[in-house]
């Protein structure tokens, strides 16, 4: 595939996979690669890790993630249980990060897929069949996201605005829906129903699984679609992957004058 397929391929579906090789000695040397392929601006730090205390708590607080955090705290043959959908960013605003790459190093014994919902899809259907809900998701106290790395983080490190709304003429999405969310229902009766339909039907039609091999990367439009870990068990190694999150969508490089 070429880089110009590619970025079409990404932008016109919201996901694209590669198999592309790591290098041992640094892991994000293929972040750095691809990104660049894809006419990415430098990996972004998101706000929650320019926060001191989070920078104090977490170790890892860069543009750059191994996933997990602390490896060496993993026990051989260990399980992890999955995670709620989201889009990466929790404290950024509603397309604050448009890209997500996730390079798989090691994979988990069973499980461990990243399951995508497309939910400006969702959306763009519920709009179509009940506008009044779909609105509701555009109300700028729609949904709280709020951290909690530490005691005083769920006061102090939370968001709040639309779940979904229009960032440069592009539909966006910060879909989210787990323990660090809060949906303010109580301004916004409408709410109830879109999250009915978001956490039902939607899914039955606007999400696809996908397993990463050694090698593999998962690219995809973190403004545009929610994802999630399912769970997993670790093999003798435990399972690896890498992350990097950037400011703007992949576009091709204007041709060279
Ligand atoms: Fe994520």
């Amino acid at each position: 595939m070429t880089d110009r397929e590619l970025i079409s391929e990404v932008t016109i579906r919201g996901y694209a996979v590669i198999s592309t090789p790591a290098t041992a000695d640094d892991p994000f040397m293929a972040h750095r690669r691809v990104a660049q392929s894809l006419g990415l601006p430098d990996a972004y730090t998101p706000l929650l890790y320019m926060d001191s205390e989070v920078r104090a708590a977490v170790g890892q607080v860069g543009p750059y993630n191994e996933i997990p955090r602390d490896i060496k705290s993993v026990q051989p043959w260990s399980e992890m249980p999955a995670q709620t959908f989201h889009v990466d960013g929790l404290l950024e605003p509603l397309g604050g990060i448009k890209t997500t790459l996730l390079h798989c190093l090691t994979q988990a014994h069973s499980g461990g897929e990243t399951e995508l919902f497309f939910s400006c899809d969702a959306f763009r259907d519920l709009s179509a069949t009940d506008e009044n809900a779909a609105q509701s998701l555009l109300h700028p106290a729609a949904l709280t996201r709020f951290a909690t790395i530490s005691e005083s983080a769920p006061t102090r490190l939370r968001a709040t605005g639309p779940a979904f709304g229009w960032v440069e003429g592009t539909l966006a999405t910060r879909f989210s829906d787990g323990p660090t969310e809060i949906w303010n229902t109580s301004e916004n009766p409408n709410l109830h129903r879109a999250l009915e339909y978001l956490r039902g039907p939607a899914l039955d039609t606007h999400r696809v699984q996908v397993r990463l091999e050694p090698g593999d990367m998962l690219i995809f439009r973190n403004d545009r679609v929610s994802h999630r870990g399912c769970a997993y068990q670790n093999g003798a190694r435990p399972r690896q992957l890498t992350r990097s999150m950037y400011s703007s969508a992949p576009r091709h490089s204007p041709p060279p004058r």
